[in-house]
């Protein structure tokens, strides 16, 4: 059973929707760690040591967030200049993140079809998420095709609001489980593609 981190960023949990939901659909897993950057860090004074002593811990780090113009809340990106230094997380003799994966799992305001040539955000979401692929990449881990919640607000029926928590559920307990094999990852550009092969 791989160990799951899940790094949490939200500037304003009291008023989110989407990212309650999928946290509240992790609760009671076992081999999962909640980590929640803002409630650990609310001056944002990152304790480097801890959260490499944390990382060391975990197979698999999920970083869970809502998409903040194109990328990440601040805490997220203190979090990465801080915790991935020179000699720890990359360069010639830092292996301490090799073979560990990396999840982004993200919730967006824009619909899917906003994230194309022709819609307002003008290119594919993954575009995006390039910086958080390549800085993957440069520490030796793996990028996991990205877990996309897309406009959360827009949904208002209990039962599908409910069902996108369990589809959260379901992948980090399957990637746990290691019930996903290395080319069905590599092979999916979405992790959500990989719902229909789990059940
Ligand atoms: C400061 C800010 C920046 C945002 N930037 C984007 C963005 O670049 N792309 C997008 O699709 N949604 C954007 N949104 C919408 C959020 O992603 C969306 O409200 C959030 O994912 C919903 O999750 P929550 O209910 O957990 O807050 C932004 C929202 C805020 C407050």
């Amino acid at each position: 059973m791989k160990r799951i981190l899940v790094i949490f960023s939200h500037p304003a949990l009291q008023s989110s929707r989407a990212n309650k939901q999928l946290l509240q659909a992790l609760s009671g897993l076992d081999g999962i760690t909640l980590h929640d950057l803002y409630h650990h860090y609310p001056d944002m004074f990152i304790d480097v040591k801890r959260e490499q002593g944390l990382l060391s811990e975990h197979d698999i780090i999920v970083f869970q967030h809502p998409f903040y113009w194109y990328s990440c809340p601040a805490i997220m990106k203190e979090w990465m200049d801080l915790v991935l230094e020179y000699g720890y997380a990359y360069g010639p003799e830092a292996h301490a993140l090799s073979g560990k994966q990396w999840l982004s799992a993200i919730t967006t305001g824009g619909a899917p079809e906003s994230y194309c040539s022709a819609g307002y955000n003008q290119r594919p979401l993954l575009d995006f998420l390039l910086p958080f692929q390549q800085t993957a990449q440069l520490c030796g881990m793996t990028w996991l095709p990205p877990f996309v919640l897309h406009s959360f607000h827009k949904i208002r029926d209990p039962e599908a609001l409910r069902r996108c928590g369990q589809d959260y559920r379901q992948l980090l307990c399957a990637l746990r489980d290691e019930q996903l094999t290395p080319a069905q990852l590599a092979g999916s550009a979405y992790l959500r593609d990989l719902l229909e092969g789990l059940s």
